[in-house]
């Protein structure tokens, strides 16, 4: 009998699979679904700091200028037209998925800066989720902010927020971090529970037409797997936190991939919205086929086995890799056309 099972964020889970962030969990029905179809635990969408600053001065507005004012007020964020679900929603949200199914329930707080917003950590807590994924999706413009107070940003949140609550905290990062590994070990001092690597920046293309930036959204791909098995890999061992990838996580071969980096679960969303929710069962069948004709017993078996610590040649991780990889694609490809 194969053994899939997991621990992350102190829970046992039934296997690494888990749903991440998103519009699939906005309905009861599809987490239940999520559940029917194998997935071990689900984040739920994430309650954004814009959307609690946004309501509290409304209700401030409200109070001594009229409801008309709210227009004005979510003005200032376009996109809060299409977040309809407010803080009070969100919450009595977490407590139906926690009443819906038996598989965690993740909350997901979305923000940048330390303040009043987070007292909503403590929220999604006393609403019954098991445990808090914070999301700090941050684009640093400004060009006199240092990296070191970009970073700080980071640790003095994780380390608010897990001072306002006792339920585990995962921390939700992309990948554009001058120095990764230390920044990982300064979140793990601050008291992350866990790292889930990497948020996807959904970069604004250019409408040439009117002359507009327009929002972009494209759904990934295995191969943006690649970046987050790399740093799994490397993180895996030198720090405390679980680590969890989210991010090109398609097929069993990718969740078997996040295992070997180091991950305690492999995060899915865009495989889901491209294939369905019931895409997870066979996801759940092809590991356990590939387990099996590869003799694993259990998933703990090969978690870490290919991590930077574990690999017979951990320079493939590093530089020495570098002109490898470039050399090697020389002698592959051989002389291509020649000048007209
Ligand atoms: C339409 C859409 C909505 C998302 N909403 C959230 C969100 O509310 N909070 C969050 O932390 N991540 C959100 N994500 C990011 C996903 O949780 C996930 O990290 C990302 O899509 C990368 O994983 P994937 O390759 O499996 O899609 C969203 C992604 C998509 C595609």
């Amino acid at each position: 009998m194969i053994d899939l099972s997991t621990r992350y964020l102190g829970l046992s889970l039934a296997n690494p699979l888990v749903c991440s962030a998103g519009p699939l969990c906005e309905t009861l029905d599809n987490i239940r679904r999520m559940e029917d179809a194998g997935a071990a635990a689900v984040v739920l969408h994430s309650l954004f700091e814009e959307q609690i600053t946004v309501e509290s001065s409304q209700l401030d507005r409200d109070l001594s200028h009229g409801a008309e004012s709210y227009a004005e007020a979510v003005s200032y964020f376009p996109d809060m037209q299409s977040y309809q679900i407010g803080p009070d929603a969100y919450l009595e949200h977490v407590r139906r998925a926690k009443a819906a199914v038996r598989i965690p329930v993740i909350g997901s707080l979305n923000g940048v800066s330390t303040g009043g917003w987070i007292a909503y950590a403590r929220k999604i807590e006393e609403a019954g989720a098991d445990a808090l994924e914070l999301n700090v999706y941050y684009i640093p413009t400004d060009p006199d902010m240092t990296a070191e107070e970009v970073e700080w940003r980071y640790v003095d949140l994780v380390r608010d927020v897990k001072a306002s609550v006792g339920i585990p905290v995962a921390v939700k990062l992309g990948h554009t971090f001058s120095a990764p590994a230390n920044l990982a070990r300064r979140l793990d001092r601050a008291g992350a529970d866990a790292l889930v690597l990497f948020n996807r920046f959904y970069l604004p293309d250019f409408d040439l037409e009117n002359l507009e930036v327009v929002p972009h959204l494209t759904l990934s791909s295995s191969y943006e797997l690649l970046v987050r098995l790399h740093w799994v890999a490397i993180l895996h061992g030198h720090v405390r936190p679980d680590l969890a990838v989210t991010g090109g996580v398609h097929t069993a071969r990718d969740v078997l991939k996040a295992m070997m980096a180091g991950a305690r679960v492999a995060m899915m969303t865009s495989a889901l919205l491209q294939q369905g929710i019931e895409h997870l069962t066979a996801v759940r069948e092809g590991l356990l086929d590939w387990m099996g004709a590869h003799e694993y017993e259990s998933i703990r078996q090969m978690q870490g086995s290919m991590s930077y610590r574990s690999v017979r040649d951990p320079a493939a991780f590093e530089r020495a890799n570098y002109m490898k990889v470039l050399s090697s694609y020389a002698l592959r490809a051989g002389p291509g056309p020649g000048p007209a």
